[in-house]
């Protein structure tokens, strides 16, 4: 009896130790992918016990307990409309582009977005009056919005939905080294050749360039316009732009070196790739669940994410893919908007639950974009993949995918048809990629703790240690001079210089006096 009232007392402490947190998390995104991010961070926080507000862009129908939607929808669908007049993120209008994430309009795009956001009155009036205990923001190329972790008070915690790039990391680190950690936007991956090297360092100077002498002076100038005056009626100190800014706690990165490359991280980030993914996945649709079982040369399944849809394909493009994929024996389940004439093999679907169609043991081939949620659902089940990279992350995805032996990628081109055929018999035929994938699916789900748990604990962890101050990177201690060492050289530089005058000048005069003596 006196045994079970202890037990009980130390539960009713531990939980007590452990309250209810109110967070703020805000995934802002316009794409389909960001918004699934962002309701999987609130789940586990949610089945952690905690509350959630989550500014997001796909406000939930039915409404969840302890969990407000704070919708931007209408700001951030709106700023989609004006800027992708001419359909700029369409399949055929793709071809030969390069990656969209390069172009001059993405970071605008990405700064635009999060000042609209910012500006909006509901945000302004959420920024007034909630307090919050900690906040998490996703990291989409804006810092513009640690100004509220800043006025609050309260920790900052980032959440990087790519693999883990020098854009990111530099907030709670230095820059990675460009010889061997590509940017997120590179249409290659490591490891990588001398001009790839070229190209690298190249990227990382101009944009880094960019970012300070063109986005920061932005950023600066919306956050002392906004700020100052919320911060004045709350009676508090606004720490500074860049304060703010470099100020987070930890970072949570969407990868597994399972994935990516194991990319070297300073204590305060953490891999939680594959947190959104159910631990069991929902029953197929009753037609699609036939198809797959009654699919007796297995199946393929192809979609090119949320975004992109492969009616953004020509004519000619769409016409030879069916062509392609009606030579195979295997059942093809291809997600495709609008209604199609279809050979027999070949399903079309509006939309499928991509985990359960991934889990099905009939399931042979992935033909995706290279998106990382995709990337993350093929290796969860261990699917070999064929992928059509098409922008942002997408490149270094495939590049990955292909360099570890779990897939193929084929480059986008109206001709593409030709070599989607050859690689997709290749991944058929060829068991390795098979049993790559599977290997690497293990290696996946071999971790100490789920991604879905340590989501939880190290917010919590945050919460605790008030921000954590004993994990953070000390190289941001140090400013670009001094980490570059360019101080140090330039001591040395001195050094060697008075030293060469010296023995100069000693060997001068030591050769001079007999002259003297001859002359003499
Ligand atoms: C930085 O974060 C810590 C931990 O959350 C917080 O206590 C501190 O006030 C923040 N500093 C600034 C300048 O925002």
């Amino acid at each position: 009896m006196a045994n079970k009232i202890t037990t009980g007392l130390l539960l009713l402490t531990l939980l007590a130790s452990n309250e209810a947190l109110k967070i703020l998390i805000s995934f802002p995104m316009i794409t389909k992918s960001h918004g699934i991010l962002g309701h999987a961070v609130a789940d586990r926080l949610l089945e952690a016990g905690h509350q959630v507000t989550h500014i997001t862009t796909f406000p939930r129908e039915k409404p969840t307990p302890n969990l407000t939607d704070f919708s931007v929808a209408h700001v951030t669908l709106k700023l989609l409309e004006e800027m992708n007049q001419d359909d700029i993120m369409t399949m055929k209008n793709m071809i030969g582009q390069g990656n969209f994430g390069d172009s001059f309009m993405f970071p605008f795009f990405a700064f635009l977005m999060h000042k609209k956001i910012l500006e909006d009155p509901a945000t302004l009036k959420l920024i007034n009056e909630e307090k919050f205990d900690v906040v998490i923001l996703e990291y989409f190329f804006s810092e513009l919005l640690t100004g509220i972790p800043a006025l609050m008070g309260v920790p900052l915690i980032w959440f990087c939905s790519t693999e883990p790039h020098w854009q990111a990391l530099r907030l709670i680190d230095s820059i990675p080294n460009p010889a061997y950690n590509v940017d997120v936007f590179a249409t290659y991956g490591a490891p990588l050749d001398f001009w790839q090297r070229v190209d690298q360092m190249w990227r990382t100077v101009t944009k880094f360039t960019k970012i300070n002498f063109g986005l920061v002076p932005m950023e600066w100038w919306t956050y002392n316009s906004v700020y100052p005056e919320i911060a004045a009626k709350k009676g508090v100190t606004l720490p500074s732009y860049s304060e703010a800014a470099y100020n987070g706690s930890f970072m949570f990165i969407n990868s597994h070196p399972s994935l990516g490359g194991a990319i070297p991280l300073p204590q305060n980030a953490f891999n939680i790739a594959g947190y959104h993914v159910a631990d069991k996945p929902k029953p197929l649709p009753k037609d699609l669940q036939t198809i797959m079982d009654e699919a007796k040369d297995g199946v393929i399944y192809f979609s090119l994410g949320s975004f992109m849809s492969s009616d953004g394909m020509t004519d000619e493009m769409k016409a030879s893919f069916i062509n392609m994929l009606s030579k195979f024996k295997e059942t093809i389940i291809w997600k495709f908007d609008s209604e199609m004439e279809a050979p027999a093999n070949i399903h079309f679907v509006k939309w499928a639950p991509q985990q359960s169609v991934l889990a099905h043991p009939n399931l042979k081939l992935f033909i995706t974009h290279g998106g990382q949620l995709s990337l993350i659902e093929a290796m969860h089940y261990g699917v070999p993949l064929v992928g059509i990279p098409l922008f942002a992350d997408q490149y270094i995805n495939m590049a990955a995918v292909e360099r570890k032996g779990a897939g193929i990628k084929v480059s986008l081109a109206e001709d593409m048809a030709i070599d989607m055929e050859v690689a997709i018999r290749k991944v058929l035929t060829d068991d390795s990629y098979r049993i790559r994938a599977k290997e690497l699916s293990e290696i996946y789900h071999d971790r100490p703790m789920k991604p879905g748990k340590a989501i939880s604990h190290w917010v919590e962890y945050v919460v605790k240690t008030r921000g954590a101050p004993h994990l953070r990177s000390p190289a941001l201690s140090v400013n670009t001079f001094q980490r570059l060492h360019l101080d140090v050289l330039a001591l040395f530089a001195l050094v060697i210089v008075v030293v060469c005058k010296f023995v100069k000048f000693v060997r001068k005069s030591l050769t001079s006096t007999p002259k003297k003596s001859k002359t003499q």
